[in-house]
């Protein structure tokens, strides 16, 4: 089986500038290296799908000064019917600050083309034969909750990563019983079950208290990836299986981590949108599709940029067949 998953979100140009450290209040330091790179958490998880096998489709808006970003996406297979140039604004920008010194990095957006209100086409999801809908949150809030509804009247699954995080007002407005998976860090977890949940609680338990607040009850699957630490995963409502899946392997030292949590995302999406419909997931599938998805984020690390470092399946395949990871059905 194969699902067809469209992707609504930002796409960006990423302007990567290399530093000893991540510049201070009232510093000024010159950068060691500088490159303008495709990004934007939508169009990074949307090529990080296509690269994992995924029939996928981007939908958002570029400005005046990305037709370059339309041919990129189509060289890695996106379809971009769905994306629009709106030519009375710039495209997004994404200024990155990366440290040779601690490999963090910190990044400033320019919403751009993101935030345009120029239409998009869709006459009805359901009739365009998608059948997986996933979103982030680089675009406007109302555009996402829109999307969210209609997919899921539509009976598409969706997927959430509410990343950047959203305010405490808009959390609890949100239609989260439109949702089916949600994908957090550790960091957004813990705002969560403090906006949510109503308290605070320390990080060996924020997975637990998450699926216990009342208004994410109905998910199917909650997601927290933890950087290097891996990924947990909890299945089903508060009675339901946590699965523990270990980081990938790196080879060599991490360069740069920009777009490896996208990178999980699209991975994670497509492989759950190739299993058939009807049959429940079990936790060893769901723990055979994170440990595809972690070595898959874990080789975008190995590598600077964002989409351009996310690896193909079948390198991915490769890399986890050579020490006996590799689970085939
Ligand atoms: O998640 C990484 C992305 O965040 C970058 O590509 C940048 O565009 C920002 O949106
Ligand atoms: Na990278």
């Amino acid at each position: 089986t194969k699902g067809k998953l469209l992707v609504r979100g930002s796409i960006n140009i990423d302007e990567f500038f290399v530093l000893p450290h991540i510049v201070r209040s009232g510093e000024t330091i010159s950068s060691t290296d500088y490159s303008k790179r495709a990004g934007g958490k939508g169009a990074n998880q949307a090529v990080s799908a296509a690269k994992a096998g995924a029939e996928v489709s981007f939908a958002g808006h570029i400005g005046n000064d990305g037709a370059w970003l339309r041919e990129l996406l189509e060289g890695y297979k996106v379809d971009t019917s769905q994306l629009h140039e709106d030519p009375s604004v710039p495209t997004g920008r994404a200024m990155i600050q990366l440290s040779t010194e601690t490999r963090d990095n910190s990044i400033v957006l320019l919403p751009g083309a993101n935030f345009s209100t120029s239409p998009l086409p869709f006459s009805s999801l359901a009739s365009a034969g998608y059948t997986h809908l996933l979103l982030q949150n680089e675009i406007p809030l109302a555009s996402t909750r829109s999307f969210l509804t209609e997919a899921h009247q539509a009976g598409l699954v969706t997927i959430f990563n509410p990343s950047p995080m959203l305010s405490p007002a808009e959390l609890e407005s949100f239609e989260w019983n439109a949702l089916d998976w949600l994908l957090v860090n550790e960091g957004e977890a813990e705002e969560l079950v403090e906006i949510l949940g109503g308290k605070k609680v320390d990080s060996a338990e924020v997975l637990s208290a998450l699926r216990r607040v009342e208004s994410l009850k109905g998910l199917t699957g909650i997601l927290m990836t933890r950087g290097g630490d891996g990924v947990v995963a909890a299945l089903g409502g508060p009675e339901g299986d946590t699965i523990h899946v270990g980081p990938g392997e790196v080879v060599g030292s991490v360069v740069d981590t920009t777009g490896a949590g996208d990178c999980f995302t699209g991975y994670f999406t497509t492989l759950l949108s190739s299993l058939p419909p009807s049959t429940p997931l079990s936790s060893s599938k769901l723990a055979a599709i994170l440990n595809v998805a972690s070595q898959a984020a874990a080789m975008c690390v190995e590598k600077e940029g964002a989409m351009e470092s996310v690896p193909m399946l079948r390198d991915v395949k490769e890399r986890m067949e050579s020490s006996g990871r590799w689970k085939s059905e």
